[in-house]
C-alpha cells in the first residue's frame, strides 16, 4: 500500500516494492535494533480503530483522518520505531470476515517510510461483529456481503466472528519484513503479544535497552496480564538482564490499576510532578491485578510503562521508582473528539536518558517530561 502524503509519496511507493520482495524473508532474519548515534526515537500510535462504520461516510472519513495523524507525525519526527499500542482495529464494528485488512492499512504509513514497528493488542482488536440492530427494522437493509461458500465450507460464513489475535499478527509478520512483532510462546495464548526486543548499543553488539511488549487483554477473553505472563516477564528479564544493567522499557494496551493510584483526579489540572494536558476522565484500568506491577517495582532497570485505551488521558506520573504514562489518542477512530497526536520516547544510550513528550497532527509539541536520567 502506498503512502497518503504527497510528499513522502515517491520514496514510500520505492520502500513499499522493496518491502514486498523482502517478503519471503522469515521475521527471525530481522536485523536487530541498534541504537543510533544520536539515541533511538520511538513513536506510539495509539487506538486507531479503524474500520468503523465502512457503510457510512463519517467511517471512512475518520480512517482518513487517522492515515494523516500518523503521516504528519511520522513526517515531523522521523522515529526510527513505532509501537502500535493497541486498538488498531474496531473488529466488533467491521462487517468483514477478515480484519486484517483494517490492520494492514494502519500499518501502512509507518511501513511505506521504511520504518520498522511493533504491535500490541487491545480490547477491540479480535472482537466479534456487532450487529446495529437497525439493521432489522422495517427501512435498514443489512449492507454486508456474506463471503461466497468456499471449497473448504460449502455454506457461506456469515458469522463475521473477529479474526482472532493469531491470525491478525501471523499475517501482520509474514507480510511484513519491517514488523518486529511477535505470537509469543504458546503457553501463554490466548494472550499472543507478549514478546521482548532488544536494541543493541551504537558502538558494540550488546544489548543497551530492552522492551517488553505484553498483551493486556480484551476483546476475546478478559482484560488482564495474566500470572502466567508475569512469570514469563520474570524469567524473561532474569535470561536477558540477570544483573539489572540494562534498562528496561515496558509497553501493553490497558492502564493496570496502578494507574488509578497515581492518576490526577478526573478533570482536575495536572500538577507536578504528573505531566500532561488531558485528564478528562476516569483510567479504565485491567480487571485485576496478578502481580505484573510487582514484579515492575522489584527490578530497578525497569523505567516507564506506556499504555493507551483511555482516550481523554495523555499524562505521565511516577509511581514508585518507574513513570506511568498514557500515550495520546492518535485515531480519529474510537471515542473522544481531543485533538489526535503521538507520544513520542526519546531514548539516550550514553549517559542513559528517556525524554517524552507528544506531538500533535497539527506540529505542536507539549508535555516535555523527563522519564530517566
Ligand atoms: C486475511 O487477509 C490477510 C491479508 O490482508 C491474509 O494474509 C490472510 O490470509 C487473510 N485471512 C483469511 C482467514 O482469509
Ligand atoms: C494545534 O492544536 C492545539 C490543540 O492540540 C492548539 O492548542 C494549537 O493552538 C494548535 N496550533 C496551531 C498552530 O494550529
Amino acid at each position: 500500500m502506498r503512502c497518503w502524503r504527497r510528499r513522502a509519496a515517491a520514496a514510500c511507493l520505492f520502500v513499499a516494492l522493496s518491502a514486498a520482495l523482502a517478503l519471503r524473508s522469515p521475521a527471525e532474519h530481522r536485523r536487530p535494533l541498534r541504537f543510533a548515534s544520536g539515541g533511538l526515537k520511538v513513536a506510539l500510535f495509539a487506538d486507531l480503530h479503524y474500520g468503523e462504520n465502512a457503510w457510512t461516510d463519517w467511517g471512512p472519513a475518520q480512517d482518513a483522518g487517522s492515515d494523516r495523524v500518523m503521516a504528519a507525525v511520522l513526517d515531523a519526527e522521523k522515529p526510527d520505531l513505532v509501537v502500535y499500542l493497541g486498538d488498531l482495529v474496531t473488529a466488533n464494528n467491521l462487517g468483514i470476515p477478515n480484519a486484517s485488512l483494517y490492520w494492514d492499512r494502519a500499518i501502512s504509513a509507518t511501513r511505506c517510510r521504511g520504518i520498522p514497528w511493533a504491535t500490541v493488542f487491545g480490547n477491540h482488536d479480535d472482537m466479534p461483529f456487532e450487529w446495529p440492530s437497525d439493521w432489522f427494522s422495517p427501512a435498514g437493509v443489512p449492507p454486508v456481503h456474506c463471503p461466497p461458500p468456499s471449497p473448504s465450507m460449502s455454506v457461506s460464513d456469515c458469522s463475521f466472528r473477529g479474526t482472532p489475535r493469531l491470525e491478525l499478527m501471523t499475517s501482520e509478520i509474514n507480510g511484513n519484513g519491517l514488523s518486529y512483532s511477535s505470537n509469543g510462546p504458546q503457553d501463554l495464548w490466548p494472550s499472543v503479544s507478549n514478546y521482548a526486543l532488544q536494541v543493541l548499543s551504537h558502538k558494540q553488539d550488546d544489548p543497551a535497552l530492552l522492551m517488553y511488549f505484553l498483551d493486556s487483554g480484551g476483546g476475546s477473553y478478559p482484560q488482564v496480564i495474566s500470572s502466567a505472563q508475569v512469570q514469563w516477564f520474570q524469567s524473561q528479564s532474569q535470561f536477558l538482564n540477570p544483573n539489572g544493567r540494562i534498562p528496561e522499557i515496558i509497553f501493553w494496551h490497558i492502564p493496570s490499576t496502578a494507574y488509578a493510584k497515581v492518576a490526577p483526579k478526573a478533570k482536575s489540572e495536572i500538577r507536578k510532578p504528573c505531566v500532561g494536558s488531558i485528564n478528562m476522565e476516569d483510567v479504565q484500568p485491567q480487571e485485576a491485578e496478578w502481580g505484573m506491577m510487582d514484579a515492575l517495582v522489584n527490578r530497578a532497570s525497569v523505567k516507564a510503562v506506556f499504555v493507551g485505551h483511555n482516550h481523554g488521558l495523555d499524562w505521565c506520573c511516577p509511581y514508585e521508582k518507574l513513570w506511568l504514562c498514557f500515550a495520546r489518542h492518535t485515531g480519529h477512530g474510537g471515542y473522544g473528539s481531543w485533538p489526535r497526536g503521538a507520544r513520542i520516547v526519546q531514548i539516550a544510550e550514553e549517559p542513559f536518558s528517556i525524554q517524552s513528550w507528544i506531538r500533535m497532527e497539527n506540529g505542536t509539541k507539549h508535555s516535555d517530561v523527563t522519564l530517566s536520567s
